[in-house]
């Protein structure tokens, strides 16, 4: 834990906790260094699910990653939503709390998806003033997440990258960089993804999100359900060694695989960010993009979630 982003250790290489792998973690107690929670998965449950997270709680770092903060709406900040979350952080010890730069509904109407939002001077006041409040209600720093998108709004005026710097700067929050997205993104907006990470506020980044993608030609689609393609970890690789490195989680949320892969998904990254390089990755490089560009469905956020609750 050399490094510390708003007081943040780097955690490590982590994979998404899913309860199909729950037998496994404990009876085998893999190699892992952390695990991050869908906190909506917990956050109403006194069964299983958080008996098991409590004892997975007491083997390994646990970060909090939530889809229903919606601090892009207009909506008011839900606060009870909030308490859940502070209260849920305190009994597991989580290392911090992270969400989207996104809205999930308005008027009281859940749109139960990550959506963008236009990018602009008026958006980035509103956000920071939802930030703030959040970050005193929950008294830490909040982590957000940069969005995959598919739009672009006529009403963007900012760039990603520094409406994030600018919105980091103003509330001192951290930022989750999905590596992923930002290749997703770019690729849908014609966008260059090695400017994108030029451009990011480095210092901010507390945390890096990989995960698989589908390639449908004209378009890109953030499945969540494959390995992380060869142009992903080859930025990856890049910003981790431009941040110095910090923690680390590997993403896989649709056509979830038995734990084995997963792990040694994500001690390829691992390997592939060692001081001395990687010894071998014979599976970068080796497989094809045309390997994932099959008919896709975008994962649902909210259905990742009640597929997830037992
Ligand atoms: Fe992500």
């Amino acid at each position: 834990m050399a490094d510390s982003r708003l007081g943040y250790p780097d955690l490590g290489f982590g994979l998404g906790l899913r309860s199909v792998h729950y037998p496994y973690i404990l009876k085998q107690r893999p190699d892992v260094d952390w695990f991050e929670i869908i906190s909506e998965n917990y956050i109403d449950s006194q069964g299983r699910p958080r008996i098991v997270l409590d004892q997975i709680a007491e083997l390994y770092p646990i970060v909090m990653h939530g889809v229903s903060l919606s601090i892009g709406s207009t909506d008011p900040l839900d606060f009870d939503y909030l308490s859940k979350l502070k209260r849920l952080a305190a009994e597991i010890n989580a290392a911090w709390i992270s969400d989207h730069l996104c809205w999930t509904g308005v008027a009281g109407l859940n749109a139960h998806d990550l959506l963008p939002i236009p990018l602009n001077e008026q958006t980035l006041k509103h956000v920071i003033g939802r930030i703030r409040t959040v970050q005193d209600f929950l008294e830490r720093p909040l982590v957000l997440e940069n969005p995959s998108s598919y739009i672009t709004f006529a009403a963007s005026t900012i760039p990603e990258w520094e409406f994030l710097s600018r919105m980091a700067d103003d509330t001192d929050c951290g930022l989750l960089l999905d590596v992923n997205n930002v290749y997703v993104s770019c690729f849908n907006h014609d966008l260059d993804p090695q400017e994108y990470l030029a451009k990011v506020p480095h210092e901010r980044i507390v945390q890096f999100h990989l995960a698989g993608h589908t390639n449908c030609g004209t378009h890109i689609i953030d499945t969540h359900d494959g390995h992380v393609l060869d142009h992903v970890w080859e930025l990856y690789r890049q910003i981790y060694q431009s941040t110095g490195g910090v923690s680390t989680l590997l993403e896989w949320d649709a056509k979830i695989p038995e734990f084995p892969v997963l792990h040694a998904e994500v001690l390829k990254a691992r390997e592939l960010t060692a001081p001395d390089g990687p010894s071998k990755s014979p599976a970068i490089g080796e497989r094809q993009l045309e390997a994932h560009a099959t008919a896709a469905t975008v994962p649902h956020p909210l259905s990742i979630v009640a597929a997830d609750v037992e």
